[in-house]
């Protein structure tokens, strides 16, 4: 298989990237793209590790090369936070972005399965199946935002409460992805769900876990080492089920499936076209349903701005 990383010069880009040299099976193929001359320095510093997977680097402003014959294209793309930003600031900047690359997706490698992780995601993935719409391509089982961090998150916060070496299991997150759209689902957890005001507590707690790596790495950057870990897993998860897995369970932003909210970050069977199946995360706990609740105008209306943008530029 032939996995594409665009953005691949910058901090998740670079961690990714060195994650699937060792982690993707042994004959797959990687393609870094970023605008960034050092890209190809990138691909050769990787291709030293003695893997069996093949890496090549492209720069400049074609990411063609990097996108043909891609079966999966993760696009970390686009400019991070800094302190005092919100997601929804890096709208501006990071949709001509999302568009541009989308466009050279729908061109060069339409079957492609693409996973967004470039913020703010609850836009940026409206955006795209708009973009591949326009190009007569869309099929919405095939393009995912990526909120796995969310799930990593929950899970290590889950650990922690629960004292070491006591697993939490998976926890799932549903909603979106951008301070309360982010909605996790603790009731869900193994063994002894929290008490109501821990709840709470470790639902903020995961709300703001982005802000709070924003802060502590004060103007540098926001999470990168974390992502590039949960987008590694999204990924093998993505090969796997193409590989045959029948049972590969993913959390991912996608079209369809949920009446609350065109696009809805819940639970999806994973098979070689994308989608298989939208899951239910129900019964959820009265705390987690009013989260839900709560946030979904928010959530409604950070999907329309990346459809109204969208539908805007392509119209002209
Ligand atoms: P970064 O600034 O370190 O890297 C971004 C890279 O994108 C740079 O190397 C830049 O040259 C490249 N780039 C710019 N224009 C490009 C284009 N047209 N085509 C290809 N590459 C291009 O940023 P970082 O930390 O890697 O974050 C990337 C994005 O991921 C940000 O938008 C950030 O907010 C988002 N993010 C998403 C998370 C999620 O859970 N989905 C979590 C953390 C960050």
């Amino acid at each position: 298989m032939k996995i594409a990383v665009l953005g691949a010069a910058g901090g998740i880009g670079q961690s990714l990237s060195l994650l699937l040299k060792m982690q993707l099976p042994a004959g797959s193929e990687l393609a870094l793209y970023d605008p960034a001359p050092m890209t190809r320095g990138v691909a050769v510093d990787l291709s030293h590790i003695p893997t069996q997977v093949a890496v090549s680097g492209y720069a400049g402003s074609d990411p063609e090369p990097a996108l043909t014959g891609a079966d999966i294209v993760l696009i970390s793309a686009g400019i991070a936070r800094k302190p005092g930003m919100e997601r929804s600031d890096l709208f501006k900047f990071n949709a001509g972005i999302i568009m541009d690359l989308v466009q050279h997706c729908a061109k060069v490698c339409p079957k492609a399965l693409i996973a967004i992780i470039t913020n703010p995601v609850n836009s940026m993935v409206p955006i795209a199946a708009e973009v591949l719409r326009k190009a007569g391509v869309y099929d919405p089982r095939r393009l995912f935002g990526l909120t796995s961090l969310d799930l990593v998150r929950a899970e290590s916060f889950a650990v922690d409460k629960l004292q070491q070496g006591v697993a939490a299991g998976q926890i799932p997150v549903v909603g979106g992805h951008s301070g309360l759209t982010i909605v996790p689902l603790f009731s869900h957890q193994s063994g002894v769900a929290p008490q109501e005001a821990d709840m709470v507590a470790l639902i903020e707690q995961v709300q703001q876990a982005g802000t709070r790596v924003v802060e502590a790495k004060a103007g540098a950057g926001s999470a990168t080492l974390a992502m590039a870990y949960a987008a590694l897993r999204f990924c093998l998860s993505l090969v796997r089920a193409c590989a045959g897995d029948k049972n590969v369970v993913e959390y991912a932003f996608v079209e369809g499936g949920n009446p609350m909210a065109r696009f809805f970050s819940q639970p999806v069977r994973l098979g070689c076209e994308g989608v298989v199946e939208v899951l239910d995360y129900q019964p959820v706990h009265p705390i987690e349903q009013a989260a839900i609740e709560q946030m979904l105008p928010t959530l409604n209306k950070e999907i329309q701005q990346g459809i109204d943008y969208a539908l805007h530029v392509l119209r002209d």
